[in-house]
């Protein structure tokens, strides 16, 4: 099999495989990601293969820090205060590319989106390759991204030549992707550090309608299992309609009483646990029942991530 442990040995061979144009899947604290050499385009090219993955969708820059971030984006005052108050970890920053990054990394933008991952074994690969590693998360394309070395090989198979087992991952949703092009942060994707977090360290936008042009990824359907998934509002019983059908519940409370009971109930303590078991709920559930009913977490510093990915799941355009 080609699941190894996270030793200095599989890092180095990780790292030999990233620099001959090969694909390697590894952990990051927020989920698996699927890595090659950013600067090649025929090694990013296998990325998009192997996921299936949209060409107009950009890949993130995993770096180790600042300095090596100045080498591939323009890194204004405001981006690296940022990365200086959440680097490393799970913030991706938008900045101007600059020419070395090839177009297709950046699905042919002038922008690239980079981030310095907090995870031991992916700064040591970055380390040890000497390269940014361009890396989306190791799932087939539109599913939900694994937290676990199995599941990256359930998605992808042969398509990747090796894949580094961390265990589980830390916070289970994605990085927060942030625009720092213009005199503000907007943020593109709710993720690992929260909107509260960036609003101490910078001035957070909100501009209507804007995030949709701005990010390409959230133009697709993403995160979604095999069956439908129904978000749910506590409290709200009108929406709630599984009725006749095998249906699953995934929340924070209790789902409301109403006809057959669920086949299976998951309840989280907290968005964090809700973020962290998410995705792999998701793929348990998906094999029991005909429906998965969400419900949208109301409050937690990670609770709009999950609100996010959950209506994502569910085909809403937000
Ligand atoms: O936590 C994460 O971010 C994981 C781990 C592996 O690092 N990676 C990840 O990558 O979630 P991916 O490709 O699944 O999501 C990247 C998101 C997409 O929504 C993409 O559209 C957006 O970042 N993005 C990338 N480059 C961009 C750019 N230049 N401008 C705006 N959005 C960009
Ligand atoms: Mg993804």
């Amino acid at each position: 099999m080609y699941i190894y442990p996270a030793t200095p040995e599989s890092v180095r061979e990780a790292a030999r495989i990233i620099k001959g144009g090969g694909l390697v899947a590894f952990p990051t604290e927020t989920v698996y990601g699927l890595g090659a050499n950013a600067l090649s385009p025929r090694a990013v090219a296998k990325i998009f293969a192997a996921k299936g993955r949209p060409q107009d969708n950009p890949l993130i820059l995993h770096v180790r820090g600042i300095e090596e971030a100045a080498r591939f984006a323009e890194v204004s005052p405001l981006a690296e205060k940022l990365a200086r108050a959440f680097w490393p970890g799970p913030l991706t920053i938008v900045m101007r590319s600059l020419d070395i990054v090839p177009l297709v990394t950046r699905a042919g933008l002038a922008t690239v989106a980079v981030r310095a991952p907090r995870n031991d074994t992916a700064s040591a690969l970055i380390r040890e390759a000497g390269l940014p590693i361009a890396a989306p998360s190791a799932n087939r394309s539109g599913r939900p991204s694994p937290t676990t070395a199995r599941t990256v090989a359930e998605d992808l198979g042969d398509a990747v030549d090796m894949i580094i087992d961390g265990g589980e991952t830390e916070v289970g949703v994605e990085s927060t992707v942030a625009d720092a092009t213009g005199d503000g942060v907007i943020i593109l994707r709710p993720g690992g550090v929260t909107r509260e977090m960036l609003s101490e360290a910078a001035r957070v936008l909100t501009p209507g309608g804007a995030p949709l042009r701005r990010s390409p990824g959230t133009r697709h359907r993403h995160y979604a299992p095999a069956v439908p998934l129904l978000p749910h509002r506590r409290g709200d019983v009108s929406s709630f309609a599984p009725l006749g059908r095998r249906w699953c519940y995934i929340g924070m409370t209790e789902p409301p009483e109403e006809g057959e009971p669920p086949l299976k109930k998951i309840l989280f303590a907290s968005a964090e646990d809700y973020a962290k078991g998410l995705y792999s709920t998701l793929r348990e559930l998906e094999t029991l029942c005909d429906v998965i009913v969400a419900e949208l977490p109301e409050g937690g510093a990670l609770g709009e991530a999950v609100r996010d990915r959950l209506k994502r799941a569910a085909g809403e355009t937000i």
